[in-house]
């Protein structure tokens, strides 16, 4: 029995619905070139940040100001602006020369300011889609939900008047209303959510008394929470729906398809297992699909959809009742 992987998304033919996430494995076109090979249906590239727009247009002794992404600290600080946004367009451009698979090309966000001229390059350069990856922090007590929701979708409008090609937006799961951001983006045109994106992680350090890195890679237990949200979003929005966080193996990626991902996105596996992991991720997938007589991919997405489910209330449930009765 032959198995079909191939998939849409966003518009997009993908030869299976694996996609390397952003990060910095796709942040040269040789990474590209390596993920292409190993397998992945699609590549994301690594984010450009905003602070990186910023940091072109001023001093470098102004680069580090309080308040950044730690990450992009971190990057830029590293890097020395090698890859700032020219070389970024130029990352793009060498990308698509060298594969044949779509490339996505990935912005992060924390206001509209920069985007709207440099998405249309990107554009131009030859992406086949643009992921905003959409990150404000919420700590001033004196902004309101609705003063950042309303400027999340002023970011989205803003970038979709100006490009063409698919505009994805990968957001995190802090949202009080997380299924109305979802149905606004839906209603002004976003081709595909990723959800969710994986916030830098802090701990503490309790020999030297100092702040540090938490976990930088995710665990498969993560997986739970994008695959409520997809299960609960599948049917109700009409974009694409992408599981990203905590997916580990082919079994994580047949979870997220029957709940109604269109596709999945992995990044941690990659770095703690190689990027040989996609194609052992594939094989999992084709050996569960044969041994449930499923020759294609539409044949489960959406299947355990909170719509399509017999037991639509679990997916809404918040408290443990009886998963605890005999632990307590
Ligand atoms: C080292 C590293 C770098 C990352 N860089 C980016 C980035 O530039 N842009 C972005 O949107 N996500 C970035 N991410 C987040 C991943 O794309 C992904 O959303 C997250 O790791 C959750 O997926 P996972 O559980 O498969 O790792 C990065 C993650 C890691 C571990």
């Amino acid at each position: 029995m032959m198995v079909n992987l191939s998939t849409k998304y966003a518009g997009l033919n993908l030869r299976n619905p694996i996609i390397a996430a952003s990060s910095s494995l796709s942040s040269t076109s040789e990474g590209v070139r390596r993920l292409a090979e190993a397998g992945a249906g699609a590549v994301v590239l690594k984010s450009l940040f905003e602070e990186q727009m910023q940091a072109e247009a001023k001093y470098l002794d102004q680069v580090f100001e309080p308040g950044w992404h730690p990450e992009a600290r971190e990057y830029v600080g590293r890097l020395g602006m090698e890859i700032g946004p020219r070389e970024y367009l130029k990352l793009v451009e060498e990308a698509k020369k060298t594969v044949s698979i779509p490339i996505i090309a990935s912005l992060n966000c924390i206001s509209p300011k920069w985007w709207v001229n440099y998405a249309n390059q990107i554009e131009e350069a030859g992406a086949d889609a643009i992921e905003l990856n959409i990150s404000l922090m919420p700590s001033d007590p004196n902004l309101r939900s609705q003063d950042i929701e309303q400027l999340f979708l002023k970011i989205f409008e803003e970038v979709k008047a100006v490009v063409d090609i698919p505009l994805m937006v990968k957001i995190g799961p802090y949202f009080t209303s997380l299924a109305w951001m979802a149905k606004e983006l839906d209603k002004r045109g976003v081709s595909a959510l990723v959800l969710f994106n994986r916030f830098y992680q802090l701990d503490i350090d309790v020999d030297k008394l100092k702040i540090t890195h938490g976990h930088r890679f995710s665990s498969p237990e993560e997986m739970s929470l994008p695959l409520r949200w997809i299960a609960l979003l599948r049917g109700r929005v009409k974009c694409d729906l992408v599981a990203s966080t905590g997916v580990h193996d082919g079994f994580g990626v047949i979870k997220q398809l029957l709940v109604g991902a269109t596709a999945v996105q992995i990044c941690s596996t990659l770095y703690l297992k190689g990027i040989k992991q996609i194609n052992l991720i594939l094989e999992e997938i084709e050996s569960w699909m044969k041994t449930h007589n499923f020759d294609s991919i539409n044949q489960i997405r959406g299947k355990l959809s909170q719509l399509q489910s017999d037991q639509p209330e679990v997916y809404e449930r918040l408290q443990y009742i009886k998963a605890m009765v005999g632990i307590e």
